[in-house]
């Protein structure tokens, strides 16, 4: 069971990308061109974050039954990495998309719907970047 949940956490981390890429790249189109907000671009946003709640469900379950995360060994880097390092940086990104679609919802005008996509979803989406522990880091990970 543990090893189909890393699976799907580590297959869903494209599906996070796409979307978060595809949000964040037309939110700026968008804002830059002063075009309407529109029912596909709520929809967008609306999904990218219903995707990154489904990998904070998926991390939190996984926070309590992986052996990789353990507060006793601190030390080593591995360990570290994914008991602070990645869950932390992570929940921030989760949170920062959260804010960025409330804001948005909130906004009045269609410029600052999509400001405030674009300045969240950027953010979260360089902290996920660093955060993601990627192959060549070391971490004895997979690319899917
Ligand atoms: C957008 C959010 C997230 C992304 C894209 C992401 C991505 C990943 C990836 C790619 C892996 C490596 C899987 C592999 O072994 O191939 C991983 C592992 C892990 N993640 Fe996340 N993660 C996210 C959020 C979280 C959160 C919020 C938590 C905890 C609060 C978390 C906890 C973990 C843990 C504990 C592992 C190690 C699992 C194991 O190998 O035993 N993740 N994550």
């Amino acid at each position: 069971m543990l090893n189909g949940l890393v699976h799907a956490h580590s297959g869903l981390r494209w599906v996070v990308l796409l979307l978060l890429i595809s949000a964040t790249f037309k939110a700026l189109m968008k804002w830059r061109s002063n075009a309407p907000y529109t029912e596909g671009d709520r929809k967008l946003n609306l999904f990218t974050m219903i995707f990154m709640h489904v990998q904070l469900l998926l991390g939190l379950t996984l926070f309590f039954m992986s052996e990789r995360v353990d507060f006793s060994q601190m030390g080593k880097a591995a360990f570290r990495f994914f008991t602070v390092e990645h869950s932390v940086m992570m929940l921030l990104a989760i949170a920062l998309v959260t804010i960025g679609y409330s804001k948005s919802k909130k906004a009045k005008e269609d410029a600052q719907k999509f400001r405030s996509v674009f300045i969240y979803y950027l953010l979260a989406l360089i902290l996920i970047l660093v955060a993601i522990p990627w192959p060549f880091r070391g971490f004895g990970t997979q690319w899917f």
